[in-house]
C-alpha cells in the first residue's frame, strides 16, 4: 500500500481537483483505492457523493468503532472514500490524542495495507498537526502550484518546513497546476521554471473550464470529458508519474 497525498499550504489551487482525478484514474488501471477527504469543507466527498456518519470518526479515533466503517463506495469500480464532514475541522485535537501523535494518521491507516494499493489523502490549506500526521504517512507529496509568486512562495515555506521539522524532502513534489498560457507571468514561469521548482514533475495541469464544471457534474474529468481533453490527459500524465514514483 503506498500513500499519496494532495497538499498546499495556499488555498484554492487544485488540490482536490488532483485528488479527485488521480483517485479516479488510479482506480481505472486497476489500483485498488481509497480516496480520504481530510478536508472539513468536505469538497472531494462531495464530488463523489459520499456523506459521513456523525460522530463516528470521532470514535474512530478514540479505538472504539474499527476504520473500516469510515469507508464509502463510489459508483466507480475499485474506487472507495472517506468523506469529511464538519467534524474534520477539529481533526488537528482529536489526531493530538492519539499516540504517538505525529503518526496517528500512518497508525490509522495500517489497517488498510490489506485491502488497499494506493490511498489518496486530499489535506486542507494549513500547516498545522493534521498536515504533520500527512507528512509522516505519506510516500509522496504532490503539491499543486500556480505559476504565481505567491503560490512559489507557499511551496517553498512547505519545503523549508519539511528541511526544519525533519521530514523526507525527496517524497515533497511540486507540480504547475491551472496554468493559463493567455497570462504572460504564467508562461514566463512555464518556460524558465525558478529553482523552487527544479524537482517539479513535467506534467502541468491548464486552466480549464472543462475541470470547473466537474462540479456540475459531480464526477472525475474522465466521466465526462472528451477522451482527448487537455485537463484530461495533463491528470493523465500526472498519474503515470506518480505511479512511477511511488513504485506502484
Ligand atoms: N485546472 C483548473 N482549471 C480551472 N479551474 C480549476 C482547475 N482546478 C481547480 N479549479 C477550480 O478552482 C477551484 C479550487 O479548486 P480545488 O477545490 O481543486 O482547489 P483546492 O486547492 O483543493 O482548494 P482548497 O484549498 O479550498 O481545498 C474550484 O472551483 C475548481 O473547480
Ligand atoms: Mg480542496
Amino acid at each position: 500500500m503506498q500513500t499519496l497525498a494532495l497538499y498546499n499550504l495556499k488555498g484554492g489551487v487544485g488540490k482536490t481537483a488532483a485528488a479527485v482525478n488521480l483517485a479516479y484514474l488510479a482506480a481505472a488501471s486497476g489500483f485498488s483505492t481509497l480516496l480520504w477527504d481530510l478536508d472539513a469543507q468536505g469538497a472531494a466527498s462531495w464530488y463523489y457523493d459520499a456523506k459521513s456518519e456523525d460522530g463516528r470518526t470521532k470514535k474512530v479515533l478514540e479505538g472504539s468503532t474499527p476504520i473500516g466503517r469510515l469507508v464509502k463506495p463510489t459508483r466507480y469500480d475499485n474506487l472507495a472514500v472517506i468523506p469529511a464532514d464538519f467534524s474534520y475541522r477539529y481533526l488537528d485535537i482529536m489526531l493530538k490524542k492519539v499516540e504517538p501523535p505525529r503518526q496517528a494518521l500512518k497508525r490509522l491507516l495500517k489497517p488498510f495495507g490489506e485491502q488497499y494499493s494506493l490511498i489518496v489523502l486530499d489535506c486542507a490549506p494549513s500547516l498545522s498537526h493534521l498536515a504533520d500526521n500527512v507528512f509522516a504517512a505519506a510516500d509522496l507529496v504532490l503539491v499543486p502550484v500556480v505559476p504565481t509568486f505567491l503560490s512559489l512562495r507557499a511551496f517553498e515555506q512547505v519545503q523549508d518546513y519539511f528541511k526544519q521539522e525533519g521530514f523526507d524532502a525527496t517524497r515533497l513534489r511540486p507540480f504547475y497546476s491551472m496554468a493559463d498560457r493567455r497570462r504572460s507571468l504564467h508562461r514566463e514561469l512555464l518556460e524558465h521554471p525558478p529553482k523552487a521548482m527544479a524537482r517539479a514533475l513535467r506534467a502541468v495541469v491548464p486552466y480549464a473550464s472543462m475541470v470547473e464544471r466537474m462540479g456540475e457534474h459531480r464526477a472525475p474529468l474522465a466521466a465526462y470529458a472528451p477522451s482527448d481533453d487537455p485537463a484530461l490527459l495533463a491528470y493523465a500524465e500526472l498519474w503515470l508519474e506518480a505511479q512511477k514514483l511511488l513504485k506502484l
